[in-house]
């Protein structure tokens, strides 16, 4: 070890747990590719100002938990929280919304929040992202949900459970704000509670203290309070997740940490994480646009932690199915077999043949143990005299059977294993 560790909390992958990351990204990129999402590649910071605005000012994300610095231009600069703001921003920037609609993309990449580090909670995590913004179509929200569903299960995954509410819009969640906040002041809570209580009393219904939690039983719920529109929206969207026979459970009292949220609402868990469940999660957010100063733009999207993801992998052992390994590792014994292996090593990849090779004309030993190591399914030996003759040994590692064939042939042969 160095003088130097990693910052407290952050998340990196180093091999071989980086083959279980890099696994759920690209099948994400897959996944949304497939269903006509288009790639952003955003800053990871932005103006301080749209995230305090676009997230929340009585959201913890916003009061507690973001890295904020002035920059040497004396500009208030904030490291991503969270992806959607700026994914928003782009669009709106770019005029992407005055095309067709719905803009539908998604990004990838790292988020900060200043939490206190455990098992699945870091300060930099990773998140990909989905969004699509000009549609207030039920469908949209379907498609959304059911394209995670089936991107958990595409990793392997059989135990995500998915939880469904709805918050409700401008129209009907006024009064049921009202409603909750007048139950709410008769319990019997902290200061820091009670102020809650009047800023966001939707949050407290989230409340896992058991203290809070024992009197909530009987608090008002957003469904008993909808509007005929938001009523029909809920409905439309669990029926067409039932058409796909995508199984979740409702859960009135689902609440997320953001304030953009309108309408549906959805969480992904994973049952084997512990406090750290959450594995996805996002929703609709119709104001949004017009909060960070554009124009009136529906919208919905998710957010999923590839951190937990992995987690989520391990915990259900599921293997990561590897990317390009190498097949073909050649072992070289003096300068001019070395070099010749050299050669022969990058056209095999020029040949689409994934291939390594032993470093530091090593003995023969250090060279099949590297090999081995390497996971490669061949060994590609070549000695001085092979040389001399115009031929080189392959060697099937999990046999250990070995043919000699000519140095001419060597590229064709494996080639037409491989590529
Ligand atoms: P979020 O629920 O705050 O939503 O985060 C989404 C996911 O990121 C969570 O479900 C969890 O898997 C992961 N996550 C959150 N915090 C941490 C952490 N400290 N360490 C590791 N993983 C974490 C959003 O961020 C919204 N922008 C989602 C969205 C997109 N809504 C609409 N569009």
């Amino acid at each position: 070890m160095s003088t130097f560790q990693a910052p407290k909390g952050v998340s990196e992958y180093v091999p071989p747990r980086s083959a279980a990351f890099l696994a759920a990204r690209d099948a994400f990129a897959a996944a949304a590719a497939g269903a006509g999402y288009s790639y952003l590649e955003l800053p990871v910071f932005e103006d301080t100002q749209l995230f305090a605005r676009g997230v929340g000012e009585s959201t913890d994300v916003v009061t507690k938990e973001m890295y904020t610095f002035l920059d040497k231009g004396d500009r208030s600069i904030t490291l991503r929280p969270e992806i959607t703001a700026g994914a928003l921003r782009a669009v709106l920037e770019h005029n992407l919304h005055r095309g067709a609609l719905p803009v539908k993309v998604w990004a990838v990449g790292p988020v900060f929040r200043y939490e206190q580090p455990q098992s699945g909670r870091y300060r930099q995590f990773y998140q990909v992202d989905l969004e699509a913004l000009g549609a207030e179509d039920p469908a949209i929200d379907a498609e959304m949900i059911a394209l995670a569903w089936d991107y958990y299960q595409g990793l392997g995954l059989r135990q995500v459970v998915l939880k469904l509410n709805t918050l409700g819009d401008a129209e009907c969640r006024p009064a049921y704000r009202a409603a909750l906040q007048a139950f709410l002041r008769g319990l019997d809570l902290d200061a820091e509670t009670r102020a809650r209580v009047e800023i966001n009393p939707l949050r407290v219904l989230d409340d896992k203290r058991p203290e809070v939690k024992a009197q909530l039983g009987g608090a008002p719920l957003i469904t008993d309070h909808l509007c005929a529109a938001c009523k029909a929206h809920y409905d439309k969207v669990r029926e067409l997740l039932a058409d796909l026979s995508i199984p979740w459970t409702d859960d009135p009292r689902l609440v997320r940490g953001l304030d953009y949220y309108t309408r549906t609402l959805f969480e992904f868990d994973h049952p084997l994480l512990g406090a750290q469940s959450g594995i996805g999660g996002g929703g609709r957010y119709d104001g949004l646009s017009e909060t960070i100063g554009g124009p009136a733009l529906p919208g919905i999207g998710f957010g999923l932690g590839l951190d937990r993801i992995v987690l989520a992998m391990e915990a259900e052992h599921v293997p990561a199915v590897a990317g390009a390994s190498v097949k073909v590792y050649g072992v070289a014994l003096g300068d001019t077999a070395a070099r010749e292996i050299f050669r022969l090593v990058t056209a095999l990849r020029r040949a689409g043949v994934p291939a390594d090779q032993g470093f530091g004309g090593r003995s023969m030993k250090a060279g099949m143990k590297g090999a081995d190591r390497s996971g490669a399914e061949w060994a590609l030996i070549l000695g001085e005299r092979d040389l001399a003759a115009g031929t080189v040994q392959l060697k099937e590692l999990a046999t250990g059977a070995q043919t000699e064939i000519q140095l001419s042939d060597v590229i064709e042969v494996l080639k037409g294993k491989y590529a």
